[in-house]
């Protein structure tokens, strides 16, 4: 048995059975670090761009924040941060959110005519006076990275995904390279949104899962989260997966990013995690998942929040920008090297 101190970063840490310094309680889960599989796509990304730039491609994205929503400008700096690493272009569009619908239709349009720019998104959520349907319909579906578009959700229920939503598929990535047995394992989605929970339940299914989408009017919601072999947690809750919803040795993975403040909730949250309540209490702030920090103690693997899911929603964004701008060139494109869903 591995002894440790307690981590506020999780993604370091890593294998079975590592004692908490409290005596009492055990973290038995394996790891699950989204950093070193971001990394690992990154590194196979670096040599498609290559070839791409070898042929004169530099695949570009475009990404469109509308006024200035600060959780949604670190998303998309974030996102800006990621083309430059990788060596594509970027184009960052901020319109004020006093902006009309017809206005940023008027945007998309002169996006979608670039030659320049192979992918667009627009950050979510929109403020109230847009359309945003009427918003994501209008962007190409070749250019369509973050998998919105319904001719794109189309392709997905149909089983031919063509781009597909960034944070699901990167859930994918997660229990593909983690080896996590997928194929007749019950799994378990929480939460029905359309760019989380729809799109996950389908990817699980393709992968021949058993699937039940579970939400908040689930009745006996612990009963059924109970039986997964696999839980995706995508309610955006802080902490409401506690222990007892899950059985023991199921993968849990993670999806919610979560912002506390209350110093009692974090006292609470974290009272077997001292490093962590140290971190909140000099911060005055902390993230935290759907998951409650205790289910590590019961999970058989497990995603930390930060540092699971979230690295990968950008490396999907990325993955998708390099396939859209290779979809687009068809036969003068270089193939892909890897095969990222
Ligand atoms: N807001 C929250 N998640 C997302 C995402 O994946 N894409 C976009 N465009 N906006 C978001």
């Amino acid at each position: 048995m591995v002894v440790a101190s307690v981590c506020t970063d999780f993604a370091i840490m890593s294998g079975p059975e590592i004692t908490h310094h409290n005596e009492e309680f055990f973290l038995s889960a394996r790891i699950l670090s989204g950093n070193a599989i971001r990394d690992q796509i990154y590194a196979e990304l670096a040599g498609e761009i290559a070839s791409l730039a070898a042929a004169g491609i530099k695949p570009g994205l475009a990404a469109v924040l509308v006024g200035d929503n600060p959780a949604s400008k670190v998303y998309v700096n974030s996102k800006i941060a990621a083309c430059g690493k990788l060596g594509l272009a970027s184009f960052h569009i901020t319109p004020p959110a006093t902006i009309t619908t017809e206005e940023l239709l008027g945007i998309i349009k002169d996006l979608n005519a670039r030659d320049d720019v192979d992918g667009i998104l627009v950050q979510l959520p929109l403020p109230p006076q847009i359309d945003a349907k009427k918003v994501l319909e209008a962007v190409d579906p070749a250019k369509d990275v973050d998998g919105f578009h319904p001719m794109n959700v189309g392709h997905l229920v149909a089983g031919r995904p063509a781009l597909v939503a960034c944070t699901p598929a990167g859930v994918m990535e997660i229990l593909r390279r983690s080896n996590i047995p997928i194929e007749g394992a019950n799994a378990v989605v929480l939460g029905r949104s359309d760019i989380v929970g729809k799109p996950q339940a389908l990817l699980l299914l393709h992968a021949h899962a058993c699937v039940t989408i579970a939400h908040s009017k689930t009745k006996d919601l612990k009963d059924v989260v109970r039986r997964a072999d696999i839980v995706v947690a995508a309610i955006g809750r802080p902490a409401m997966v506690t222990p007892d919803f899950i059985r023991p040795g199921a993968t849990v993975i993670d999806v919610g990013i979560n912002r506390i403040n209350d110093a009692k909730q974090a006292e609470s949250l974290f009272a077997n995690f001292p490093e962590r309540l140290a971190e909140f209490q000099k911060k005055g702030t902390a993230i935290v998942g759907d998951v409650h920090p205790d289910v590590v103690s019961v999970a058989g693997a497990f995603t930390p929040v930060p540092g699971g899911v979230g690295p990968l929603t950008i490396a999907m964004l990325m993955s998708n920008t390099v396939k859209a701008a290779r979809m687009r060139r068809g036969a003068r494109a270089p193939a892909a090297a890897a095969s990222r869903s």
